[in-house]
């Protein structure tokens, strides 16, 4: 099996995450880690050890070992950095959001096209193993009809916050951040919806601390949506049809969800057991991508280039609705 050599550009939270989830996928190796200065990176790899250290992103996208990076900035740089790794020869896994608006994501898939190389946003939810089983549930009927989806994801922001949270140039405010998964889920099993109503509260930087939002479909479904910076919020989802409803309990977009069937009433709850996910749940998509280089594909069958276009869409036509407006648009 042929050794896929990972680099991580920015040394920030979520890449300690998936480095740490890297080390458990086998055949895949860490091979550079690149921060904006020298002793970040050597930091990080002090805790995750890494074949080369690289105190710049222009020395990662241009180091000839590697094959894939990892794109662990702020939103507001994925575009700016997803073209800088592809222009360069790399294959790209690039976090969510996958960039600022539609237009951003469109100019980084025509680019993937044109260097011929492998790009996928990092939405790992669609990789877990409970979500595969929502999918499962839904496909064999076992909701009947479905009628509505209640998602919230909500927590107050840690004291100090970090700057990409309220910074508009980054991408800041609830709904790329955390909203993402509200809809992302919504449109797995509903689909893009027909009409969308949105509303939000203002942070004082203009990006929305809360966003809540609308999705109606013709064929008679219904999703309410709630993203929030403010306060803890429950941070589970339930989907519904005419035969029954499955609750993610907390936290409905991580393997450690539960995820409860309940086929009758409310208090006929029966627990689906979830096959146990190993390390904090990113193997899954580290695989996926290594199966995919090995492959020769440029695109992912499973997140491919239309959902994230889709997902962008939809999150400029709530932040429209809401007012939610970033200096590239
Ligand atoms: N999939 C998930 O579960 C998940 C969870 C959390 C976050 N995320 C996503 O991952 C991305 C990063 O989130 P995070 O929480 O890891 O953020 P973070 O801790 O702030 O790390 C971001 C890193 O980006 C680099 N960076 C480059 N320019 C920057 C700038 N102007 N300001 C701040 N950082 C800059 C920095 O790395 P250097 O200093 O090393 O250059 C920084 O450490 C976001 O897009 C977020 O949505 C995904």
């Amino acid at each position: 099996m042929k050794t896929i050599r990972w680099g991580i550009l920015g040394c920030g939270k979520i890449a300690r995450k998936f480095a740490a989830d890297l080390a458990l996928v086998s055949g895949s190796e860490l091979t550079a880690v690149a921060s904006r200065d020298y002793a970040t990176a050597a930091a990080f790899a002090a805790e995750f050890p890494s074949k080369h250290i690289l105190g710049s992103y222009e020395a990662l996208v241009s180091h000839p070992e590697v094959d894939v990076i990892y794109i662990a900035t702020p939103h507001g740089f994925h575009h700016e950095h997803a073209i800088l790794c592809m222009k360069h020869g790399k294959h790209v896994l690039c976090e969510k959001a996958f960039a600022l608006n539609t237009r951003q994501v469109k100019e980084m898939i025509e680019v993937a096209k044109e260097e011929k190389v492998f790009l996928m946003e990092a939405l790992w939810s669609k990789f877990l193993p409970h979500y595969k089983k929502l999918m499962e549930f839904i496909r064999e009927g076992k909701l009947g009809e479905l009628k509505n989806v209640l998602i919230n994801f909500g927590f107050a922001t840690p004291v100090p916050t970090p700057a990409r949270m309220y910074d508009p140039k980054l991408g800041g405010g609830s709904l790329l951040d955390i909203g993402i998964y509200n809809i992302f889920f919504a449109m797995s099993v509903l689909g893009k919806p027909d009409t969308i109503e949105a509303s939000m509260t203002a942070a004082s930087t203009g990006v929305d601390e809360q966003c809540s939002m609308v999705f109606k479909y013709k064929k008679g479904a219904i999703a309410q949506l709630l993203s929030s910076f403010s306060t803890n919020l429950a941070t589970e989802a339930d989907i519904s049809g005419t035969q029954g409803r499955i609750r993610l309990k907390t936290r409905f977009y991580e393997p450690s969800t539960t995820f409860a069937y309940y086929p009758g009433r409310v208090d006929s709850e029966t627990i689906i057991p979830i096959e146990k996910s190993i390390g904090w749940g990113y193997s899954y998509e580290i695989a996926h991508v290594n199966d995919c280089l090995r492959a020769g594909l440029v695109e992912s069958p499973v997140m491919t280039w239309k959902d994230s276009v889709e997902l962008m869409e939809v999150m400029d036509e709530v932040r429209r609705k809401a007012g939610i407006v970033y200096e590239v648009d």
